[in-house]
């Protein structure tokens, strides 16, 4: 019997034709859908760098894609290798990102042919589609016919193939009939928040409350779940996610609210101990010195961008892989 929704989201992150490569330029969301055409490396840096493309497996399948394309398009081995070294160097903090490049690289010094390195990538993208379904399968579970639910910066389909991770969750049990209401806090300094998780719940007809970071103190008591994503979990569960997402986790050991993260093995990092291994990004000062396209902090003020946290084990509830429910101490349930 056929399932009475559809599980494909109402827009696309990612689009491959037979000759060209697009993505979903996230920077222009909520206020424009517009693709952008990646012709080559330097364009796909320049996408990953800038979030036009971002969340921790998407980063990981359009790198992939990225070389696929440029494989396709005949580059030889050199250049390939050349570009995977250059998209490695794009973020340090999503692991899927040096997963799936070392994948790309297996392939090339395998000296695959390029319909092969293509099909590599392509199998990538539909296996995290794969992981996505059963994470939100496994997620929707936890939720009950009436919840309020609470995530943080973007975890949909802008972040991860198919449904996403943690918002994959609340979109599965919004999808299976449940009684939803979403707080969203907007996210700064990029407010992955504010421009794409609301834009996304919208465009499925979830309900949700945006609020300012300043307001999860007093909201979080009245949560009855949070759901996160995470760009890297270290093998004793301690996990990187957008800044801010530590904090919320103290307020939940606070309030007793339950806080599960929400990641495919593709983020698992068994090779890191704890979170003092993961390496966190820090991005540009202006990001925190302007709000959109306004400067809202003197230009020579000092201000520092670490654009992650790590939250550790003890402050989290579950993880919730394409395995199942996992529960701390996770020894080698985290293991792929
Ligand atoms: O800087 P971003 O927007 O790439 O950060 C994204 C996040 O922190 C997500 O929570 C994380 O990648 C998990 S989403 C699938």
């Amino acid at each position: 019997m056929r399932p009475p929704f559809s599980f494909r989201p109402p827009y696309q992150t990612l689009r491959w034709g037979p000759r060209s490569f697009w993505l979903l330029d996230q920077r222009q969301l909520p206020g424009k859908k517009t693709y952008l055409n990646i012709r080559d490396i330097p364009a796909a840096c320049t996408a990953i760098k800038t979030l036009a493309v971002r969340g921790a497996p998407l980063i990981g399948v359009a790198a992939a894609l990225a070389i696929a394309h440029v494989a396709r398009k005949g580059a030889g081995r050199r250049k390939l290798a050349s570009g995977i070294k250059r998209l490695a160097a794009t973020r340090p903090t999503a692991v899927n990102l040096f997963v799936a490049l070392d994948k790309m690289k297996a392939a090339v010094d395998k000296g695959y042919s390029k319909d092969e390195i293509v099909e590599e990538a392509r199998e990538m993208w539909m296996q995290e589609e794969q992981y996505s379904m059963a994470m939100a399968e496994h997620g929707q579970k936890l939720i009950r016919k009436t919840m309020a639910v609470g995530t943080y910066c973007n975890t949909g389909a802008l972040a991860a193939p198919g449904l996403g991770t943690a918002l994959g969750v609340i979109i599965r049990a919004h999808l299976a009939g449940k009684k939803i209401e979403v707080t969203v806090p907007e996210t700064r300094p990029l407010l992955q928040g504010a421009r794409l998780t609301a834009w996304e719940l919208s465009q499925w007809k979830v309900p949700y409350t945006l609020v300012t970071e300043s307001a999860l103190a007093s909201v979080v008591k009245d949560l009855d779940a949070i759901f996160v994503g995470a760009d890297r979990i270290a093998a004793n569960g301690d996990t990187a996610n957008k800044v801010g997402t530590h904090g919320l986790a103290i307020l939940a050991r606070h309030f007793k609210v339950p806080f599960w993260v929400v990641a495919p093995s593709s983020t698992v990092d068994m090779d890191v101990k704890n979170g003092a291994g993961i390496p966190i990004e820090r991005r540009s000062a202006d990001e925190v010195k302007t709000f959109g396209l306004c400067r809202t902090a003197p230009r020579d003020a000092r201000a520092s961008n670490p654009a992650f946290d790590v939250t550790p084990a003890g402050l989290i509830s579950g993880i919730i892989t394409e395995k199942g429910v996992l529960s701390p101490p996770y020894g080698k349930s985290l293991r792929q």
